[in-house]
Protein backbone atom coordinates (compact mmCIF):
# COMPACT_ATOMS: atom_id res chain seq x y z
CA UNK A 1 0.00 0.00 0.00
CA UNK A 2 0.74 3.08 -0.80
CA UNK A 3 1.42 6.04 2.09
CA UNK A 4 -1.06 9.36 1.73
CA UNK A 5 -2.17 11.92 3.41
CA UNK A 6 -5.23 10.05 5.14
CA UNK A 7 -2.14 8.27 7.34
CA UNK A 8 -1.72 11.50 9.15
CA UNK A 9 -1.83 11.25 12.82
CA UNK A 10 -1.74 7.21 12.77
CA UNK A 11 0.90 5.61 14.85
CA UNK A 12 3.24 3.39 13.51
CA UNK A 13 3.85 -0.31 15.29
CA UNK A 14 7.32 -1.16 13.95
CA UNK A 15 10.36 0.65 12.74
CA UNK A 16 10.21 0.80 9.26
CA UNK A 17 13.44 0.46 7.05
CA UNK A 18 13.94 1.85 3.58
CA UNK A 19 15.16 -1.09 0.32
CA UNK A 20 18.54 -0.12 1.01
CA UNK A 21 18.28 -0.82 5.08
CA UNK A 22 18.39 2.69 6.44
CA UNK A 23 15.98 2.97 9.09
CA UNK A 24 13.11 5.60 7.96
CA UNK A 25 10.72 5.83 11.23
CA UNK A 26 10.86 4.78 14.24
CA UNK A 27 8.08 2.97 15.88
CA UNK A 28 6.26 4.86 17.95
CA UNK A 29 6.03 7.75 15.52
CA UNK A 30 2.97 9.50 15.09
CA UNK A 31 2.70 10.24 11.19
CA UNK A 32 2.81 13.93 10.49
CA UNK A 33 2.64 15.84 6.84
CA UNK A 34 6.67 15.90 6.68
CA UNK A 35 6.83 11.79 7.40
CA UNK A 36 4.27 11.05 4.50
CA UNK A 37 6.30 13.24 2.44
CA UNK A 38 9.50 11.87 2.48
CA UNK A 39 8.07 8.27 2.58
CA UNK A 40 6.33 9.56 -0.56
CA UNK A 41 9.85 10.42 -1.79
CA UNK A 42 11.21 6.77 -1.11
CA UNK A 43 8.32 5.21 -2.79
CA UNK A 44 8.01 3.37 0.04
CA UNK A 45 5.17 0.55 0.19
CA UNK A 46 4.31 -1.33 3.12
CA UNK A 47 1.41 -3.22 5.21
CA UNK A 48 -1.47 -0.89 6.35
CA UNK A 49 -1.51 -3.85 9.52
CA UNK A 50 1.77 -1.38 10.63
CA UNK A 51 -0.53 1.99 11.18
CA UNK A 52 -2.83 2.19 13.88
CA UNK A 53 -5.25 4.89 15.37
CA UNK A 54 -4.09 7.15 17.96
CA UNK A 55 -4.83 6.74 21.72
CA UNK A 56 -7.09 8.96 23.11
CA UNK A 57 -4.42 10.99 24.94
CA UNK A 58 -2.74 11.87 21.55
CA UNK A 59 -5.35 13.15 20.11
CA UNK A 60 -6.97 16.54 19.09
CA UNK A 61 -8.70 16.21 22.30
CA UNK A 62 -6.42 15.78 24.21
CA UNK A 63 -4.35 18.30 23.37
CA UNK A 64 -7.51 21.10 24.06
CA UNK A 65 -7.55 19.37 27.22
CA UNK A 66 -4.39 20.24 28.26
CA UNK A 67 -4.94 24.12 26.74
CA UNK A 68 -7.89 24.33 28.66
CA UNK A 69 -6.60 23.00 31.96
CA UNK A 70 -3.21 25.59 30.99
CA UNK A 71 -5.49 28.41 30.87
CA UNK A 72 -7.92 27.81 33.54
CA UNK A 73 -4.01 27.56 36.17
CA UNK A 74 -3.53 31.06 34.14
CA UNK A 75 -6.44 32.86 35.07
CA UNK A 76 -6.64 31.44 38.26
CA UNK A 77 -3.20 32.54 38.74
CA UNK A 78 -4.13 35.50 37.23
CA UNK A 79 -7.14 35.92 40.53
CA UNK A 80 -4.73 35.22 42.75
CA UNK A 81 -2.11 37.74 42.10
CA UNK A 82 -4.35 40.24 41.79
CA UNK A 83 -5.73 39.68 45.18
CA UNK A 84 -2.10 39.02 46.82
CA UNK A 85 -1.60 42.94 45.18
CA UNK A 86 -4.49 44.54 47.23
CA UNK A 87 -4.31 42.38 50.24
CA UNK A 88 -0.91 41.91 50.75
CA UNK A 89 -1.22 38.16 52.02
CA UNK A 90 0.03 35.67 50.22
CA UNK A 91 -3.15 32.71 50.11
CA UNK A 92 -0.75 29.86 49.86
CA UNK A 93 -3.72 27.65 50.13
CA UNK A 94 -5.08 28.62 47.23
CA UNK A 95 -1.82 28.31 45.09
CA UNK A 96 -1.27 24.54 46.05
CA UNK A 97 -4.35 24.17 44.75
CA UNK A 98 -4.11 25.54 41.55
CA UNK A 99 -0.77 23.61 41.41
CA UNK A 100 -1.45 20.30 41.95
CA UNK A 101 -3.51 19.59 39.23
CA UNK A 102 -0.73 20.48 36.92
CA UNK A 103 2.00 18.75 38.62
CA UNK A 104 -0.19 15.53 38.93
CA UNK A 105 -0.12 15.41 35.31
CA UNK A 106 3.72 14.98 34.51
CA UNK A 107 3.55 11.52 36.71
CA UNK A 108 0.85 10.37 35.01
CA UNK A 109 1.79 11.50 31.45
CA UNK A 110 5.06 11.82 30.32
CA UNK A 111 4.74 13.35 27.04
CA UNK A 112 2.65 16.15 29.20
CA UNK A 113 5.36 19.07 29.09
CA UNK A 114 5.44 18.97 25.46
CA UNK A 115 2.12 19.76 25.12
CA UNK A 116 2.41 22.83 27.56
CA UNK A 117 5.48 23.62 25.18
CA UNK A 118 2.96 24.27 22.68
CA UNK A 119 0.09 25.62 24.33
CA UNK A 120 1.61 28.12 26.76
CA UNK A 121 1.44 31.50 26.63
CA UNK A 122 4.75 33.41 25.48
CA UNK A 123 3.28 36.66 26.70
CA UNK A 124 5.67 38.79 29.21
CA UNK A 125 3.21 39.02 32.19
CA UNK A 126 4.54 38.03 35.61
CA UNK A 127 1.56 35.59 36.28
CA UNK A 128 1.84 33.62 33.44
CA UNK A 129 6.10 33.70 33.90
CA UNK A 130 5.55 32.61 37.18
CA UNK A 131 2.86 29.89 36.31
CA UNK A 132 5.71 28.42 33.37
CA UNK A 133 9.01 28.45 35.47
CA UNK A 134 6.35 26.41 38.46
CA UNK A 135 6.05 23.85 35.89
CA UNK A 136 9.27 23.90 34.31
CA UNK A 137 10.99 23.71 38.28
CA UNK A 138 8.51 21.15 38.92
CA UNK A 139 9.95 19.35 35.71
CA UNK A 140 13.20 19.48 36.41
CA UNK A 141 12.64 18.11 39.46
CA UNK A 142 11.11 15.00 38.30
CA UNK A 143 13.66 14.64 36.13
CA UNK A 144 16.62 14.69 38.98
CA UNK A 145 14.15 12.46 40.71
CA UNK A 146 12.92 14.01 43.47
CA UNK A 147 9.68 12.66 45.20
CA UNK A 148 6.49 14.66 45.01
CA UNK A 149 6.45 16.56 47.70
CA UNK A 150 9.33 18.12 47.16
CA UNK A 151 8.10 18.38 43.04
CA UNK A 152 5.43 20.42 44.37
CA UNK A 153 7.19 23.03 46.66
CA UNK A 154 9.59 23.71 43.70
CA UNK A 155 6.14 24.51 41.51
CA UNK A 156 5.08 27.21 44.45
CA UNK A 157 8.61 28.20 44.44
CA UNK A 158 8.00 29.05 40.47
CA UNK A 159 4.60 30.52 41.20
CA UNK A 160 5.85 32.88 43.71
CA UNK A 161 9.44 33.45 42.90
CA UNK A 162 8.40 37.27 41.17
CA UNK A 163 5.94 38.45 43.19
CA UNK A 164 7.53 41.03 44.33
CA UNK A 165 7.48 42.42 40.85
CA UNK A 166 4.22 44.21 42.37
CA UNK A 167 5.56 46.34 43.76
CA UNK A 168 7.72 47.78 40.75
CA UNK A 169 6.65 50.60 38.84
CA UNK A 170 4.68 48.66 36.32
CA UNK A 171 6.21 52.11 34.17
CA UNK A 172 9.50 50.44 34.30
CA UNK A 173 8.75 46.74 34.33
CA UNK A 174 6.99 47.42 31.12
CA UNK A 175 9.30 49.63 29.69
CA UNK A 176 9.98 48.84 25.71
CA UNK A 177 13.12 49.04 25.26
CA UNK A 178 16.63 48.87 27.28
CA UNK A 179 16.51 50.06 30.96
CA UNK A 180 18.53 53.20 32.03
CA UNK A 181 21.02 51.96 35.15
CA UNK A 182 18.76 53.56 37.94
CA UNK A 183 15.80 51.94 36.17
CA UNK A 184 17.65 48.26 36.50
CA UNK A 185 18.58 48.55 39.67
CA UNK A 186 14.89 49.59 40.71
CA UNK A 187 13.95 45.90 38.89
CA UNK A 188 16.52 44.23 40.63
CA UNK A 189 14.45 45.15 43.62
CA UNK A 190 11.42 42.71 43.24
CA UNK A 191 14.15 40.09 44.76
CA UNK A 192 14.16 41.50 48.25
CA UNK A 193 10.61 43.04 48.21
CA UNK A 194 9.53 39.45 47.07
CA UNK A 195 10.74 38.36 49.67
CA UNK A 196 9.45 41.03 51.99
CA UNK A 197 5.81 40.22 50.84
CA UNK A 198 6.01 36.69 51.72
CA UNK A 199 7.18 36.45 54.98
CA UNK A 200 4.29 37.98 56.22
CA UNK A 201 2.58 34.58 55.91
CA UNK A 202 4.23 32.83 59.02
CA UNK A 203 3.25 29.53 57.24
CA UNK A 204 5.36 29.31 54.28
CA UNK A 205 7.93 27.09 53.65
CA UNK A 206 11.36 29.24 53.65
CA UNK A 207 12.53 27.76 50.74
CA UNK A 208 9.63 30.35 48.93
CA UNK A 209 11.10 32.84 50.71
CA UNK A 210 14.59 31.88 49.53
CA UNK A 211 13.69 31.57 45.82
CA UNK A 212 11.85 34.87 45.87
CA UNK A 213 15.08 36.37 47.34
CA UNK A 214 17.93 34.37 45.42
CA UNK A 215 16.88 33.30 42.56
CA UNK A 216 18.77 35.78 40.45
CA UNK A 217 22.17 34.80 42.05
CA UNK A 218 24.35 33.16 40.17
CA UNK A 219 27.18 30.60 41.63
CA UNK A 220 29.94 32.26 40.11
CA UNK A 221 28.89 35.74 42.24
CA UNK A 222 27.74 37.78 39.61
CA UNK A 223 24.16 37.41 39.84
CA UNK A 224 21.73 39.91 42.81
CA UNK A 225 20.98 40.94 45.39
CA UNK A 226 23.70 39.68 47.57
CA UNK A 227 26.48 37.71 45.11
CA UNK A 228 25.85 34.78 46.85
CA UNK A 229 28.14 31.97 45.41
CA UNK A 230 27.96 27.87 44.98
CA UNK A 231 26.68 25.91 47.79
CA UNK A 232 25.38 29.25 50.04
CA UNK A 233 22.96 29.16 47.08
CA UNK A 234 19.73 26.85 47.90
CA UNK A 235 20.09 23.64 45.85
CA UNK A 236 16.37 24.08 45.30
CA UNK A 237 17.00 27.60 44.01
CA UNK A 238 19.75 26.52 41.31
CA UNK A 239 16.62 24.65 39.74
CA UNK A 240 14.37 27.41 39.96
CA UNK A 241 17.21 29.78 38.51
CA UNK A 242 17.32 27.39 35.45
CA UNK A 243 13.59 27.04 35.04
CA UNK A 244 13.49 31.08 35.25
CA UNK A 245 16.22 32.08 32.76
CA UNK A 246 14.76 29.08 30.47
CA UNK A 247 11.41 30.57 30.48
CA UNK A 248 12.65 34.36 30.17
CA UNK A 249 14.64 33.34 27.21
CA UNK A 250 11.66 31.60 25.42
CA UNK A 251 9.69 34.57 25.95
CA UNK A 252 8.69 37.70 24.18
CA UNK A 253 10.65 40.64 25.33
CA UNK A 254 9.58 44.05 24.65
CA UNK A 255 13.39 44.37 22.95
CA UNK A 256 13.48 41.35 21.20
CA UNK A 257 11.53 38.32 19.97
CA UNK A 258 11.32 34.83 21.76
CA UNK A 259 14.10 32.80 21.22
CA UNK A 260 13.82 29.26 19.92
CA UNK A 261 14.58 25.66 21.74
CA UNK A 262 18.06 25.50 19.90
CA UNK A 263 19.04 29.44 21.34
CA UNK A 264 17.44 28.84 24.53
CA UNK A 265 19.30 25.07 25.43
CA UNK A 266 22.41 26.42 23.77
CA UNK A 267 22.68 29.92 26.06
CA UNK A 268 21.35 27.51 29.11
CA UNK A 269 24.32 25.04 28.55
CA UNK A 270 26.64 28.07 28.08
CA UNK A 271 25.53 29.58 31.71
CA UNK A 272 26.61 26.26 32.76
CA UNK A 273 29.72 26.36 31.21
CA UNK A 274 30.53 29.98 32.75
CA UNK A 275 29.75 28.58 36.17
CA UNK A 276 26.74 30.43 36.20
CA UNK A 277 24.04 27.89 36.38
CA UNK A 278 24.82 24.40 37.78
CA UNK A 279 25.47 21.76 35.01
CA UNK A 280 24.07 19.01 37.11
CA UNK A 281 20.76 20.90 37.07
CA UNK A 282 21.12 22.39 33.43
CA UNK A 283 22.42 19.20 31.42
CA UNK A 284 19.40 16.58 31.91
CA UNK A 285 17.02 19.26 31.83
CA UNK A 286 18.07 20.11 28.29
CA UNK A 287 18.26 16.73 27.45
CA UNK A 288 14.50 16.50 28.50
CA UNK A 289 13.29 19.60 26.60
CA UNK A 290 15.53 18.01 23.47
CA UNK A 291 14.53 14.71 23.79
CA UNK A 292 10.72 15.38 23.05
CA UNK A 293 11.58 16.63 19.22
CA UNK A 294 13.65 13.18 18.16
CA UNK A 295 12.49 12.50 14.70
CA UNK A 296 11.37 16.42 13.92
CA UNK A 297 13.00 18.34 11.06
CA UNK A 298 15.36 21.02 11.68
CA UNK A 299 17.36 23.91 9.66
CA UNK A 300 21.24 23.88 10.02
CA UNK A 301 23.65 26.90 9.44
CA UNK A 302 24.51 25.45 5.88
CA UNK A 303 20.74 25.73 5.15
CA UNK A 304 20.66 21.94 5.10
CA UNK A 305 17.33 20.00 6.65
CA UNK A 306 18.48 17.29 9.17
CA UNK A 307 16.10 15.27 11.33
CA UNK A 308 16.97 14.68 15.09
CA UNK A 309 17.66 10.98 15.55
CA UNK A 310 19.64 11.38 19.08
CA UNK A 311 20.06 13.38 22.10
CA UNK A 312 23.63 12.60 24.26
CA UNK A 313 23.31 12.53 27.98
CA UNK A 314 26.40 14.54 28.41
CA UNK A 315 26.14 16.89 25.78
CA UNK A 316 22.38 16.95 24.67
CA UNK A 317 22.78 20.32 22.84
CA UNK A 318 24.41 18.66 19.91
CA UNK A 319 22.34 15.52 18.83
CA UNK A 320 23.17 13.35 15.90
CA UNK A 321 21.01 14.31 13.19
CA UNK A 322 20.60 13.02 9.68
CA UNK A 323 21.17 14.20 6.64
CA UNK A 324 19.04 11.94 3.44
CA UNK A 325 20.81 8.77 4.50
CA UNK A 326 24.28 10.10 6.56
CA UNK A 327 24.17 10.27 10.68
CA UNK A 328 26.46 13.82 11.46
CA UNK A 329 27.56 13.73 15.24
CA UNK A 330 27.17 17.88 16.30
CA UNK A 331 29.78 17.02 18.72
CA UNK A 332 32.16 16.10 16.22
CA UNK A 333 31.36 18.75 13.80
CA UNK A 334 31.55 22.09 15.57
CA UNK A 335 31.18 23.90 12.53
CA UNK A 336 27.24 22.70 11.78
CA UNK A 337 24.92 24.23 14.08
CA UNK A 338 20.82 23.72 14.69
CA UNK A 339 19.23 27.20 13.90
CA UNK A 340 15.56 26.65 14.24
CA UNK A 341 13.06 23.62 13.22
CA UNK A 342 11.76 23.01 9.84
CA UNK A 343 7.90 24.68 9.61
FE1 LIG B 1 12.96 37.54 38.86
Amino acid sequence: MKISSRHIGKILIDDIYSVSGNLLLKKGTILTQKHVESLQKHNYSFDHTLLIEQPTHHSNDYFEHVKTIYQNSVNAFRTVFLKLEKEKLPPIEEINQLLAPLVDRFFEDPVFISYIQQVKNHDNSTYTHSLNVGLYASLIGKILGLDREKIKLLGQMGLFHDVGKLLIDKNILHKPGRLTESEWNEIQKHTTFGYELLRINKSIDPLILQGALLHHERLDGSGYPTRLKHEKIPYFVQILSVADMYDALSSERSYRPKQNLFVTTKILIQEASYNRLNPAIVYPFVRCILSNHIQDMVILNNGQLAEIIFVHADEPHLPIIRIDDHYIDLRKRKDIEIVDFAH
